[in-house]
Parts: C-alpha cells; structure tokens; sequence
C-alpha cells in the first residue's frame, strides 16, 4: 500500500491514451487504489496540465481544431480525470525552489515527501533519478504489495471526502491568527446546538474537561455522591473523584451495558448531589426511568455522551436528554477532531453562564474570577476541523448504522455462538464500538489477530475494580462478568460489506 503522486506525463498519458505508456500508468494507478493506496494530484500542476494538454490535443488533431476549442476539452477532460483522485496541496514552503536545476520537479519531490508512505509516479528520467521518492509506472506494478489489512478505525477515507473544506478551514485559522476561542469556535457550537436540539452548547478541551466542567457547575464538591456505571471508560469515575466526590457504581442491564435504571434508587443517599449515566457503545441509557427517578429526588442528571452523539433516543438526541449532556471529540469519536476536544450542551441559560466561565478559570470579564475554573477551552484550529467534518456528520451516522445492522444480520445468518448488540426498538445506535460477547475472548481475539484483524476491549476492567476507585459497596456481578465477555470489532462508517464478511469469517 503506497500514496502515488502522479507526474504530469502520467496524467496525460492516460488522458490521451499515449501509445505504449497509459495502460502501464492505469495499472499503477489501478493497483494503487486495489490495495487501499490513494492517488494524489498536485495542485501546482494545474497550469502545465492545461497548457500541456491543450498543446496535446491540436498536435493529435493535425491543428484542425481552433486553440480556444483544443483548450475548452482540455479543461474538460482533465476535470474528468480529476475528480476520480484527491488533490494534494502546494504548501508555502512548495515555493522555495528557485535554486534547483527543475524548480518544477523539485515541487513535486518536496510535496511527494509529506505523503505518508507516498511515491511519486512519473517516467521522467531526471526525476527517477532524483532519489527513492520516485518510481516508473512499470517499477510500480513490478514491487509486491502487501496484503491489504482492516484498520480497526479508518480515517483517511474520510479525510478525502473532505480535504478541500478541512484546509480551507485551517488555513483560514492560520490567517486570521484568533488561536483562543476564534469565530470558528462559536460557528461550531451554535451548529452544534441546532444538531443536538438544545439551546446551548459550550466548546470545551476534551470530553474528560466536559464532564468536569458540567459537574463544578452542578456545585458538586468533597464528599457528595455520584451515581453512575462502573462499565465505561475511566474518566467518568475519575472526574467525580476528583471534585473529591464519591462515584457510587450502580451496576448495568446486561443487554444494553448501560446502567440499570431500576437499581438507582436503592443508591441514592442524602449526600447524592447527581446522576450520571453513559451512553455506552453509541446507545443511550434509559432516560425516561433516569429522569423520572431524578425528578422525584430533585437531583440533575449529566448524560456522559462520549461515545453517542448523533445516537437518539425516542426520537430525541443524544446530549440533549438530560440537565447537561456532555461529549467528547477525541479522534476515533463518532464525530472526532484531529486532536483533544469536546463539548457541554444544556437548555438551562443559568447553567450555560456557568460552564462559559468554568472554561475560562472561572472568569465572567477579564481578570475577574467569581469562581474557581479550569482552562477548558476547544482550540480555534480544532473547531475548524469540526465544522468541515460536522458536514457530512448526518450521513455518517447513516452510514455507521448500516455497517452495525450489517454485522448483527452476519452473524445471525452464521449462526455464530456470540451475542450481538442489543438496540432497544426505540433507540438508534451510533455504534461508537460494535461490541460482542464471546465466551472465550483470548481464543477469540487471537483467531482475528491470526488474519490481522485488529480487536479491542472496551473495557477489561470495571471502575469499581480500579485501584484508584476501587470500591466494594454495592455488588455489581453483571458488570464484573461482562468484563471478561465483550470485544469489539473493527468500526468505521466506511467498513465495506466485504471486509465484514471477512470479519465474520474469520470469527466461524
Ligand atoms: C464514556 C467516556 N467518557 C469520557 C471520555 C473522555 O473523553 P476524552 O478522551 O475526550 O477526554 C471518553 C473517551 O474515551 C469516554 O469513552
């Protein structure tokens, strides 16, 4: 698997069909993209395409065609070909080449450089012999490629979709220079908002930092109570440890993995200062029996919705189900930015005010601090990267449910000896994880790994059996079992129905 850069030659040998030459450039190209290699045009060579084109098509025509219409087709059947492929962008540091022999050349060797894992594709002798970044069509199609292996999370196809918009976006930043809380930033969260249905959403550094922002909001403090599951990632516990509260683990409906809404009560104490369940694996919890219960004690209710947003739950969102609802958009999230964020969302404006200012030391105007904050805020460059993958969020979502329905239907239709996810009729999953149960995980896992099908347990180990949060209070049996059960296999919205079979498979 390689990213190939194509050379101009390549490209118009192909586009003019160039006797002894295009049919090796298209299997190279052909090959390239069997083996989940992506092919780059440089779009520095726009105007040399146009030109070499052009002068192409009157040659090939015996110059009975006018320059004005050799050109229009030109343009024409360079868009064609265009479109198939991803453009690859000439950077500013593209520029500083006037000392080489080929200033040309020596752009398109620069730019080859930042692929990863990238080949330029040309048949020309000077820039085959500028170094190893530079190989022949027919070198190409002579090297052997490896097998081609299932990322357990793909990115780079969805990054093709939208590179255009992506850089746009953050070069956009780059010029304006408004690194802290930039208009980008409030973009994001009033779309936010409007995608989620409530009326307020506060960008903020990571999804651990939501949840630690909502709950300083809520006022909880050294030895409150929390209600919440012991199966889900360590940060949910450990942000209410750290307030110096105590998570009180409630343990979870071995169907859904959620927490068991009817085993709350019996845990709610005096000092129980909220409720916080987990949309785990992309489903939501249970809300209407959570608020009902919440409603009853008069106590607020924080969705930890790290891995459900664009999940919904009768017809409702995630993230807008309960008092605050908090999600984080760390790179392998159902929406996951290019780095660290993440994101409160409430309809309450009091509570708005307050999360606003948490976010910013606790500031409501400059250099005045009513009370205790953090430094929580989301990065200008990392709500532009947001915004441009926000756009085709709704399709992925889509997407991400099919590819879960697909699983459950293979194996189903195999007859395997695993249970599949259970999606209570109301809810929608935006299968965060798709997550199995097998009775011999080890077995299981190794079988994948032997077909270099990468696994993963989410989680090993339940946060009342954590050193740091280790508590034995309450029996939760159904969570400590099913921590030895669950694997997840691999999950992206772009996981073809082939790879799955091969998923599958691999699993009889
Ligand atoms: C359930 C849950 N809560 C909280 C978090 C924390 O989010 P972040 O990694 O953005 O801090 C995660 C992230 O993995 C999560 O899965």
């Amino acid at each position: 698997m390689s990213n190939l850069l194509l050379d101009v030659n390549i490209i118009i040998d192909i586009c003019i069909k160039r006797e002894s030459y295009w049919q090796y450039a298209l299997e190279a190209l052909q090959r390239c993209q069997n083996t989940s290699g992506q092919v780059w045009i440089y779009t520095g060579s726009v105007q040399t395409l146009e030109y070499v084109l052009t002068g192409e098509l009157i040659k090939e025509t015996d110059k009975e065609i006018s320059s004005k219409k050799a050109h229009k087709l030109a343009k024409d059947i360079l868009e064609r070909f265009c479109k198939q492929y991803n453009w690859l962008a000439s950077l500013a540091d593209d520029g500083n080449v006037w000392g080489d022999d080929d200033p040309e050349d020596a752009q398109l060797y620069k730019a080859v450089q930042r692929l990863s894992d990238g080949l330029l594709l040309t048949r020309d002798k000077r820039l085959l012999q500028r170094g190893s970044f530079a190989i022949s069509p027919e070198q190409y199609t002579s090297i052997t490629q490896e097998k081609k292996s299932i990322p357990f999370i793909e990115l780079q196809r969805q990054q093709s979709l939208i590179r255009p918009q992506l850089e746009h976006n953050i070069h956009k930043v780059l010029h304006h220079g408004k690194y802290i809380l930039g208009a980008e930033v409030q973009t994001l969260e009033e779309k936010l908002a409007e995608f989620v249905g409530v009326k307020h959403c506060i960008a903020v550094s990571s999804g651990t930092d939501a949840l630690l922002i909502a709950m300083m909001a809520l006022g909880i403090k050294q030895g409150d109570e929390v209600i919440t599951t012991p199966f889900t990632f360590i940060a949910t516990g450990e942000m209410i440890a750290l307030l110096g509260a105590k998570p009180v683990f409630v343990d979870i409906d071995p169907r859904t993995y959620n927490i068991d809404p009817d085993k709350i009560e019996q845990a709610i104490t005096t000092k129980t200062k909220a409720i916080m369940p987990v949309s785990l694996y992309g489903q939501c919890a249970e809300f209407d029996k959570i608020n009902a219960l919440a409603e009853k004690h008069q106590l607020p209710v924080i969705e930890d919705g790290a891995q459900s947003l664009g999940a919904t739950y009768k017809g409702k969102q995630s993230c807008s189900l309960s008092t605050i609802g908090c999600t984080s958009f760390f790179p392998s999230k159902p929406l996951g930015g290019y780095g660290d964020s993440g994101a409160c969302f409430t309809d309450n404006d009091e509570l708005a005010l307050l999360m606003r200012q948490i976010r910013v030391h606790g500031q409501d105007r400059r250099y005045h601090h009513p009370q205790i904050g953090i430094n929580g805020r989301m990065d200008t460059l990392q709500a532009a990267i947001l915004l441009a993958k926000l756009e085709i969020f709704p399709e992925e979502v889509e997407k991400r449910r099919l590819v879960g329905e697909n699983y459950t239907k293979l194996i189903h239709d195999n007859h395997l000896r695993i249970i599949s996810p259970h999606i209570e009729p109301y809810n929608t999953s935006v299968y965060a994880q798709y997550t199995i149960q097998v009775n011999h995980r080890e077995d299981t896992i190794q079988k994948l790994n032997n077909t270099n099908i990468p696994t993963a347990v989410h989680y090993p180990v339940p946060l009342n059996q954590q050193p740091s949060l280790e508590t034995k209070i309450f029996k939760l049996s159904i969570a400590e079992a099913l921590s030895h059960k669950v694997m997840s296999l691999p999950m992206h919205p772009y996981l073809g129905i082939e790879e799955q079979k091969m998923i599958i498979q691999a699993l009889c």
